[in-house]
């Protein structure tokens, strides 16, 4: 059974998947692209593991700190007949794991308030360490996949309440209840509107997004407002900094959102919000971008787009992460799937040259298991490195090859994803 078919699931991703469909519409045909498996050095890679690769990079520590590169767990995969074949892939290509539901605080705090049960996240988090990796949290505060007593009573609490009881007790039970050994949590996730503009404030790029605990219902700018600026944002970070410290973890505290190098208005916002904080005293120590991306000249990055984000919050002396990456694939033209190599190959460039930048990861293990096919469109999706049947697909072996060639010391390729009228390797 796919983690698509719980409707909670499906519900979770409706506003991100309106970016995709709009971009999927505007499909163009795919460019000729040129990749480092058609060169003779990267052809052959098929007894070459990703996690030999990992660990040459972090051994040779060519990045400011350990390098992770991760995908998502859940319950669901761990108890289908794929469970064998996911052991075995975090033990020789992923080093860390999410957790693609079982962390949220529909999970967390699932019955009342105050009554935690987080035997679901923390059996993840077991499963990461039995393999010997690392664990990222997502997430403490998201307006979706609420608990539903906390979504069927939206005039029960007060913005007092919420503020001083509800979101502090949350995230402090959850950061400490998770312990001092995760690598990093989402602590906020997708606050920020769609359809910010540049030189927005802060309060507007939240507001206008039109979400709970902005509004009371969520996604209902006619229920009435609870907060009316962006200072749950401020508690959560507080808390989860408060919890940290409590258990004494250096893990790292992201703000987590979708279309932040998209479009750069959105981008505008994430960076106020950053600058917000800081500004306040309040410990943020990176960005998560979220990278549901289409094979598709609109719906990804340029390189350049990739490389000014990261810039841009190294600046603010804070991380980029790359987080929930897949490519959804208009159809299964070698071109396509070509072009898509060259996306995976580019994000992953643009994380691994940065010096800010530490965790790249994917969303879904392989197709069969991808949130993508559940949505009943038309078009080939295939967004993941491994197909139906868990076989490692071209853009798995050039992301090999992206990761061997800054093991070996080799220069940044350059923008693949853009055509060979721009890049010929
Ligand atoms: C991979 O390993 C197998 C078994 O050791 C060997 O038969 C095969 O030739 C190797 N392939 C490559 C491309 O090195
Ligand atoms: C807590 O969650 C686990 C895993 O979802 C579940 O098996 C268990 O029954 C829950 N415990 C209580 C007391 O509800
Ligand atoms: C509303 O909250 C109060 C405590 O603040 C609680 O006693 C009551 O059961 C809640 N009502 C519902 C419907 O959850
Ligand atoms: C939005 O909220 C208002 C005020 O609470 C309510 O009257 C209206 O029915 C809601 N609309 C929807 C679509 O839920
Ligand atoms: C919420 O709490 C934060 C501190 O955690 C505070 O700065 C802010 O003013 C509070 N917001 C409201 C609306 O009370
Ligand atoms: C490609 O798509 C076509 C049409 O949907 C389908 O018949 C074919 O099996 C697909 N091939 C692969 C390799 O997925
Ligand atoms: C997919 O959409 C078509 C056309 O709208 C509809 O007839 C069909 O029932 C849908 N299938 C599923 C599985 O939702």
């Amino acid at each position: 059974m796919s983690a698509m078919n719980d409707n909670s699931v499906k519900m979770h991703w409706v506003l991100t998947v309106t970016t995709l469909l709009a971009a999927i519409q505007a499909a163009s045909p795919a460019p000729t692209v040129s990749l480092l498996t058609d060169l003779p050095r990267f052809k052959n890679l098929q007894n070459v593991s990703i996690r030999s690769v990992l660990k040459t990079i972090n051994d040779k520590r060519l990045k400011t700190s350990t390098f992770y590169f991760g995908s998502t767990i859940a319950d669901l995969t761990l108890n289908t007949q794929n469970a064998e074949w996911t052991s075995a892939r975090f033990k020789d290509t992923w080093n860390l794991a999410v957790a693609e539901n079982d962390c949220k605080w529909f999970s967390n705090e699932p019955v009342a308030p105050g009554v935690f049960n987080l035997t679901a996240c923390q059996s993840l988090r077991d499963f990461a360490f039995q393999h010997g990796i690392a664990f990222r949290g997502h997430n403490t505060l998201w307006h979706n996949q609420r608990p539903d007593w906390l979504v069927n009573n939206p005039f029960n609490f007060t913005v007092s309440q919420l503020n001083k009881t509800i979101i502090p007790t949350a995230v402090q039970t959850v950061v400490q209840g998770l312990g001092k050994n995760l690598v990093s949590w989402d602590v906020v996730n997708e606050a920020l509107s769609d359809s910010a503009t540049p030189g927005m404030s802060l309060t507007d790029c939240v507001v206008s997004a039109q979400r709970w605990p902005t509004f009371a219902i969520d996604g209902n700018s006619s229920s009435p407002m609870l907060f009316h600026d962006s200072s749950f944002i401020n508690t959560a970070f507080i808390n989860a900094d408060k919890a940290r410290k409590k258990i004494g973890s250096d893990m790292k505290l992201f703000y987590n959102d979708y279309n932040v190098w998209v479009t750069h208005s959105v981008t505008h916002c994430a960076l106020k919000l950053v600058e917000s904080l800081q500004s306040s005293g309040v410990a943020i120590d990176g960005v998560g971008i979220q990278s549901h991306y289409s094979a598709n000249a609109q719906a990804f990055p340029s390189k350049e787009s990739s490389h000014f984000t990261m810039d841009r919050l190294k600046s603010l002396g804070i991380e980029g992460a790359i987080t929930e990456l897949d490519v959804w694939l208009p159809d299964n033209s070698t071109a396509s799937l070509r072009w898509q190599a060259s996306i995976f190959g580019d994000i992953l460039d643009s994380c691994l040259f940065s010096t800010n930048c530490h965790e790249f990861i994917l969303w879904d293990n392989r197709d069969d298991e991808s949130w993508l096919d559940g949505f009943n469109t038309t078009g080939v999706h295939q967004g993941t490195l491994f197909d139906a049947n868990g076989l490692p697909k071209l853009p798995f072996f050039e992301v090999l090859a992206r990761l061997l060639n800054f093991a070996e010391g080799g220069a940044e390729p350059c923008a693949t994803s853009s055509g060979t009228s721009v890049c010929v390797l």
